[in-house]
């Protein structure tokens, strides 16, 4: 019973996933740019925007996207790419065949917003890619704008850091590290090194205890262990490991005890963790820290990984500046409850380019813009039951009133937490769970990296995405990472 069972399951999954892809491969007609329909220009490709795109019903509305890169990225997993244990192109779902899906023709522009006029309801767009053509720079209008373009790595202005250090957020940062990662190993392996030299560029440093910093050693740590170890048995037992962080603890925003379980997986690793020690000042082959008593010090290092969170954009500051009254938070753009920006009336704004009291999470900005694509929806029904009751006869008008009115409730945006999640090395990871009405349940370990897993591919955007991980896993135990440096 239970085998026939499982079979049925394991066949329903499959033919599910075939259909599936499938149906993304072969898309239907779509219905054309209608000019009488209001226009909403998207800005970003991350999970803001990507949430927002997928469901907006694009029968009542002209759709653009305009971002930078045209594909989105699952940023939970990018970690595992700075050392080859996951693919790039496994993380990454094209723009593009999100819109071709929609059931109007959606716009797709790869291009960067440089500017937003707000009086003249109108964009500048550039193309700030490597091959331009004649035209690079144009200007497009909107009747609506949701801006999504999220946020930087911060460096609090700290010397040296954009020069030296790498960040942990797109997709050429993560090439940029292993790239880096490989040719530190094999310089140190060059004849002749002298042993300061080998030591200095064996050691990788990571400033910034957050989940991204965490996440980076954990992976780090395991591309060591499990690869370095066999192809540069020399080096292997010299490479460390060092993360920096300013306040007394990692991951500040997890439970104590989950604190401690990574403060010691990270010492069963041999990651040197050194707390309430602050990065000053950055140069080629060293940084200087502030100690706990107040000393100065210099670590050197061959690797440096900046991982200290974000910094609103250039896009965003100069649009709060033409808002002096309501945008005075410095974090990112001020937004009421229905995600509408303060003092606009038809600017939106969602994910990490806003300043809230939620997290810059995937979590809250993949829900503000599912949030959003139903506010849009109840907006153009509210438009066009407007239109239809000037219209309508005496006796229709009290039954369309009465449905205007609920169409005018829109409800405020609500966050609904499902937890954190970060990976610590060796097959580990930590959970904090909400649990019961109020309650968390706070769990770390093997089986938590079994659900983290789990959680990861569930959540991934497309079936082609899953298969490519669960391939890259495979091929991972199977095969080893690759080191070759790209
Ligand atoms: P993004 O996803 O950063 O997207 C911004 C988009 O805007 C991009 O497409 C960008 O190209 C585009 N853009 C930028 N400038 C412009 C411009 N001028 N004009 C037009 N477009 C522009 N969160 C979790 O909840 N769980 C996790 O496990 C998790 N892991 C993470 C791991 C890493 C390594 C990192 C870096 C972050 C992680 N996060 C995680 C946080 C999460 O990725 C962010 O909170 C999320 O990406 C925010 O979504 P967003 O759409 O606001 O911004
Ligand atoms: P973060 O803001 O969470 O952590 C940055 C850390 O750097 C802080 O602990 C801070 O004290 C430290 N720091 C700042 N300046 C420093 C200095 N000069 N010297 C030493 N330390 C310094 O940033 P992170 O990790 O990039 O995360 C950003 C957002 O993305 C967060 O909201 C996080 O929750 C989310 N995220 C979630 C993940 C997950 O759920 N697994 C994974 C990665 C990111």
């Amino acid at each position: 019973m239970l085998k026939n069972g499982i079979k049925v399951g394991l066949v329903g999954g499959i033919s599910y996933g075939c259909y599936e892809m499938y149906v993304q491969r072969h898309p239907s007609a779509q219905a054309d740019i209608d000019p009488e329909k209001k226009t909403i220009v998207v800005l970003g490709s991350g999970w803001a925007s990507t949430s927002f795109l997928k469901d907006i019903d694009t029968d009542h509305y002209n759709v653009v996207v305009v971002s930078p890169r045209n594909y989105f990225l699952f940023t939970p997993l990018l970690p595992s790419c700075t050392v080859g244990t996951i693919d790039i192109r496994s993380l990454v779902e094209p723009t593009r065949f999100i819109a071709r899906h929609k059931s109007r023709t959606v716009k797709v522009v790869e291009a960067e917003c440089t500017h937003i006029d707000p009086e003249t309801k109108s964009i500048t767009v550039t193309d700030n890619s490597d091959v331009k053509g004649q035209n690079a720079v144009s200007t497009l209008s909107y009747d609506y704008l949701i801006i999504g373009v999220g946020a930087m790595s911060a460096t609090f202005g700290i010397k040296g850091v954009e020069e030296y250090g790498c960040f942990l957020k797109e997709v050429w940062d993560a090439q940029k590290i292993r790239t880096k990662l490989m040719d530190c190993i094999e310089t140190a392996a060059f004849p002749n090194q002298s042993p300061e030299e080998v030591d200095r560029l064996l050691h990788m440093v990571v400033v910034g205890g957050g989940p991204t910093g965490i996440e980076y050693a954990a992976e780090l740590h395991d591309f060591l262990v499990d690869d370095l170890a066999s192809w540069y048995p020399e080096l292997a037992g010299k490479v460390r490991i060092t993360l920096v962080e300013a306040l007394p603890n990692v991951l500040p925003a997890f439970s104590k005890h989950l604190i401690e379980y990574t403060e010691s997986t990270f010492k069963e690793q041999n990651i040197a963790i050194h707390t309430k020690t602050m990065v000053k000042e950055v140069r080629e082959k060293e940084i200087e820290v502030k100690r706990p008593d107040g000393s100065s010090d210099t670590i050197p290092y061959g690797l440096l990984v900046w991982a200290t969170g974000n910094t609103a954009r250039p896009l965003i500051k100069d649009l709060m500046q033409k808002f002096p009254e309501t945008q005075q938070v410095r974090r990112g753009l001020a937004v009421d409850d229905w995600l509408r920006l303060d003092g606009s009336e038809d600017i939106y704004a969602l994910g990490d380019a806003t300043a809230t009291r939620y997290a810059p999470t995937a979590q809250v900005a993949a829900q503000q813009g599912k949030y959003l694509a139903r506010l849009f929806k109840q907006l153009a029904v509210r438009d066009e039951l407007e239109a239809e009751l000037a219209d309508a006869a005496e006796e229709e008008k009290a039954r369309k009133d009465r449905k205007l009115r609920k169409a005018k409730d829109i409800k405020p945006f609500h966050y609904s937490h499902q937890g954190s999640l970060c990976y610590v090395g060796s097959d580990k990871a930590v959970a904090d769970l909400p649990f019961g009405p109020g309650g968390n349940l706070a769990t770390g370990g093997v089986a938590t990296f079994a659900f983290w897993r789990s959680a990861y591919i569930s959540n991934l955007f497309s079936t082609r995405n899953r298969a490519l991980v669960i391939t890259d896993w495979l091929k991972k135990t199977a095969l080893g990472r690759d080191i070759s440096r790209e």
